[in-house]
């Protein structure tokens, strides 16, 4: 199958590639950008080991053929933040214990910024509807729901009453 020059946007970087029609993206980003965060689990879209950001919404890598995302922002779990300068969600992940054998974290994790971004502050119910399509065999789910609630950004309430 003829390859096809394309341009994709990487974590804010322009990545020029050849690829062939049917090349997947979460084959691109491991293969051929070496971004081995973005893990292989089901390869039939049922795990969610493989979400990326397309556009800032949740996508499955392992679904969508490379050149169709041509034009788009991708964010993999290594524009989120390095062992340098942690994101905010991934200090949480470790402070709550969120990390057990780490193959289910990249996909928590950008989910669960997806997620703070369309709505700041979601309840246990919301953020576990959210991550429905994430499956993690070793936490129990508990303690990514509680890192991920602990990111929430919630105004308080003010109910007009004061006690002066
Ligand atoms: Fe893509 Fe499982 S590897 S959903
Ligand atoms: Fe092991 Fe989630 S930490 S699959």
């Amino acid at each position: 199958m003829e390859k096809k020059l394309i341009k994709l946007t990487i974590n804010g970087r322009v990545r020029e590639l050849s690829v062939k029609p049917n090349d997947l993206l979460l084959n691109v980003l491991r293969n051929d950008l070496h971004l081995m965060g973005t893990k292989y689990g089901c390869g039939i879209g049922e795990c969610g080991a493989c979400t990326v950001l397309v556009d800032g919404q949740t996508a499955l890598a392992c679904l969508i053929l490379a050149i169709t995302v041509e034009g788009q922002e991708i964010t993999t779990i290594e524009g989120m933040g390095d062992h340098v300068q942690l994101h905010p969600l991934q200090e949480s992940f470790i402070e709550h214990g969120a990390v057990q054998c780490g193959f289910c974290t990249p996909g928590m994790l950008l989910a669960g910024e997806a997620l703070l971004k369309e709505n700041p502050c979601p309840n246990e119910e919301e953020i576990r509807e959210y991550l429905r399509g994430n499956l993690c065999r070793c936490t129990g789910y508990a303690a990514i729901v509680k890192a991920i609630k602990s990111e929430a950004k919630c105004l308080s309430v003010n109910t007009g009453t004061s006690s002066e």
